[in-house]
């Protein structure tokens, strides 16, 4: 079952920044001494190829000829194995399995644990007092700074806690935390455990919270009382409580293991702290459930500061992380030990170049794949400093992020399109104002970056001396797998640029299937043969994995993705070719909205859509026909919708415009046209093309007049 595609290209984000940077469109949001394009796209030229790109291109091929010693030689170079039964001589093994049955492994029977690979031997190789961590919270002058070796401490005491409260290898436990320490230490305890983590990103409602502790049966919920993020309070375990108590997850929760925010943070001695982490004294009120509730910060002092890692197979499940698909459920992705673990660490050694003296900031939420690799694992993996930032970018001012760069001199800053879109409005001086010279590489992530976000990027934040890389991946590739590299790849605005080392990139024509050859090209992004990093199944799903994934086009991984492949090789990614939304960097699921909106007893029927939005990527446009044949226009209802999304979903996901319509735009055969809906959305009522199998063409005009009321 293929995909109904057609290619978004109209929508391509890099084709209306283009014009918004030569001033034509959106220049609300744009100031107008913005570069002209000309001034960065001789970045890349054709004709003088560096030495370095022509070693990438011969490594390129090496990397996928000898596949299997390639990653032999990475495998030996980046972990410390508990017992690897490969050599270069024998490593047909390393790999069995492929696409067709999705019974990929990686390095089977090979032995390691990650959270020894990621604490431990740094400690054992002289690095103990080197500052693993620095953590910077919500208030610019809250900052600790973590040791290796107060890492093996403080993530040994969290294991045993955990292990006290009956976690064992193999249980999957639920965390739902704020950017507090305890968030990516808890991580890694589960993973010294063996334990399977399901990070839940702590923006998402109560339901999206619960059907994911359901889903995974997780029966052990690791949370805190409460968040703050911008001066706001978010009250996590009060969330939590409403998670549990809803039929879903009826008796499956026994344990809530909750950390006091304030109490998490105080230094307590050992740990460095630059600022005053202050304490309020206040400690929100919660409601206690002592049967199930167990305090963390009453336990942690109980516990022995060591625990031994629990040896793992590379190809046990390491952490399980919902991502948004065409249908409404969320899926689960199951992630590895060894092959996940390896890629993280291969990937920001290779993209980042991350060296022992750098502090890397990515300044994402743990809660979503950037966090796993490039917060926790492929930093700590490669034993760096690691920032994690608990604020938002506009707090308490738009200079946080440069505040935080002078002050920690961070070197290597990693970000999304729509952060940097959002600063751009207030203006060069904000960045002007603070010591930026630390910088040395800088990473987008998330979407395509618009050519005008782009040298904001790279004059105003980077000065015009950092590598700008334009890192493409997904939740189900586990790291980066198209992306430049500092150095090597010449930059090209809006590009993605080349694929990594063994990541077999095609194109493929989205109706036929077949691979489409040579340069200056559309089609569709696949990958035509396994690598490391990739996530094996859907939890106790495989069948939608293989459906999702490897079905559409026989014999490749199908990234969901449309792509340009220019003259010169070069990959822009146009957008999803499914029902997904990209807002704010946010993977967003049309299904699951509408089947929010649905839920509201007045609503017949629903259908979103996305279309361009000068800061978000996209924005979320809804549209829904009523029970009843009362189609006035209903503040009242569209406030109820929205607050419907948010409590089902979570916040990010509330539509920005809903419109009540008469009828939607139907096939005769009952199918709704989404392709009208976003062509009418994004003003391009103009190119609808064929129209005539709607079941009533006068549904457009009806359509055009109700959003136009949002222009
Ligand atoms: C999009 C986030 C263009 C893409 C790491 C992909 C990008 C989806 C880029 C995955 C980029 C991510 N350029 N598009 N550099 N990075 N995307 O799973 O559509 O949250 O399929 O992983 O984001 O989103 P996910």
């Amino acid at each position: 079952a293929r995909p109904d595609i057609t290619l978004r290209v109209a929508t391509d984000p890099t084709a209306t920044a283009g014009a918004a940077i030569a001033g034509k469109s959106g220049g609300d949001d744009v100031p107008d001494h913005m570069p002209d394009l000309e001034d960065i796209a001789p970045l890349y030229d054709a004709k003088s190829e560096n030495t370095a790109l022509k070693r990438y291109k011969s490594d390129y091929v090496f990397s996928l000829s000898k596949n299997k010693q390639y990653w032999n030689k990475r495998a030996t170079d980046l972990i410390t194995w508990d017992n690897y039964p490969f050599d270069e001589s024998s490593c047909d093994g390393i790999m069995t399995g492929g696409f067709e049955y999705g019974d990929v492994a990686w390095f089977p029977g090979a032995k390691l644990n990650v959270c020894s690979n990621a604490i431990d031997r740094h400690v054992q190789n002289g690095k103990a007092n080197d500052i693993a961590m620095i953590w910077e919270g919500d208030e610019p002058d809250q900052v600790l700074k973590f040791t290796y070796a107060d890492m093996l401490r403080k993530v040994s005491e969290i294991a045993n806690a955990l292990k006290s409260q009956g976690v064992r290898k193999g249980d999957v436990v639920t965390i739902y935390m704020p950017m507090i320490p305890q968030l990516p230490m808890t991580m890694l305890a589960c993973m010294r455990l063996g334990a399977v983590h399901s990070v839940v990103f702590a923006g998402f409602s109560s339901e999206a919270l619960s059907s994911r502790i359901a889903a995974s049966k997780s029966s052990v919920v690791v949370t805190a009382d409460v968040g703050m993020r911008g001066g706001k309070t978010i009250p996590l375990k009060k969330i939590v409580d409403d998670a549990i108590g809803k039929h879903a997850c009826k008796d499956i929760v026994k344990k809530v293991l909750v950390y006091e925010r304030e109490r998490s943070i105080v230094p307590d001695g050992n740990i460095a702290t630059d600022g005053n982490a202050k304490c309020s004294g206040n400690t929100p009120q919660i409601n206690w459930f002592p049967d199930r509730d167990v305090n963390m910060n009453d336990i942690l002092p109980k516990q022995r500061p060591y625990c031994p890692p629990e040896s793992m197979d590379a190809e046990d499940a390491s952490f399980i992380l919902y991502t948004s698909g065409s249908t409404g459920q969320p899926k689960g992705l199951v992630h590895t030990t060894g092959g996940y673990a390896l890629y993280a660490a291969h990937t920001i050694q290779t993209t980042f170049d991350l060296q022992p003296n750098d502090i890397f900031a990515c300044v994402a939420d743990c809660g979503w794949i950037t966090g796993h690799t490039y917060v926790v694992y492929g930093p700590l993996l490669s034993g760096g400093t690691t920032v994690i930032f608990e604020s938002t970018p506009m707090y308490p001012d738009a200079g946080r992020y440069w505040d935080m760069v002078q002050r920690h001199k961070i070197t290597l800053f990693y970000t999304a399109p729509t952060a940097v879109r959002s600063l751009i409005r207030f203006g060069d001086d904000i960045p002007k104002k603070y010591d930026l010279s630390s910088l040395r590489i800088l990473g987008s992530v998330g979407e395509p970056i618009n050519p005008a976000a782009w040298s904001w990027y790279y004059h105003a934040v980077g000065e015009g001396k950092c590598t700008i890389v334009d890192t493409y991946w997904q939740t189900e590739t586990g790291g980066h797998i198209i992306t430049n590299i500092p150095g090597v790849t010449p930059m090209k605005p809006g590009s993605c640029t080349l694929p990594l080392y063994g990541i077999d990139c095609i194109v493929l024509d989205p109706m036929t299937g077949k691979i489409i050859e040579g340069n200056d090209v559309e089609g569709v992004l696949a990958i035509r043969r396994p690598w490391p990093g990739m996530a094996r199944t859907c939890l106790d799903d495989h069948e939608r994995y293989l459906a999702t994934y490897f079905r559409p086009y026989k014999g490749y991984y199908f990234t969901g993705d449309a792509v340009r492949r220019d003259k010169d090789g070069y990959y822009f990614i146009t957008g999803r070719v499914d029902d997904v939304l990209n807002v704010s960097g946010h993977r967003i699921g049309t299904a699951e909205v509408e089947s929010a909106l649905v839920k509201h007893p007045s609503v017949a029927q629903a259908a979103v859509v996305g279309r361009p939005h000068v800061i978000k990527g996209e924005a979320i446009v809804a549209f829904a026909t009523l029970t009843e044949s009362n189609t006035e226009e209903d503040d009242e209802l569209v406030k109820e919708l929205r607050t419907l999304v948010r409590g089902e979903i979570g916040p990010f996901a509330a539509p920005d415009i809903i419109c009540i319509t008469p009828l939607l735009p139907m096939t005769r055969s009952g199918k709704i046209m989404r392709r009208v809906l976003r062509k009418i959305s994004a003003g391009e009522a103009d190119q609808l093309g064929d129209v005539s199998t709607l079941a009533d063409p006068s549904v457009v005009d009806t359509l055009i007049a109700l959003v136009g009321r949002y222009d």
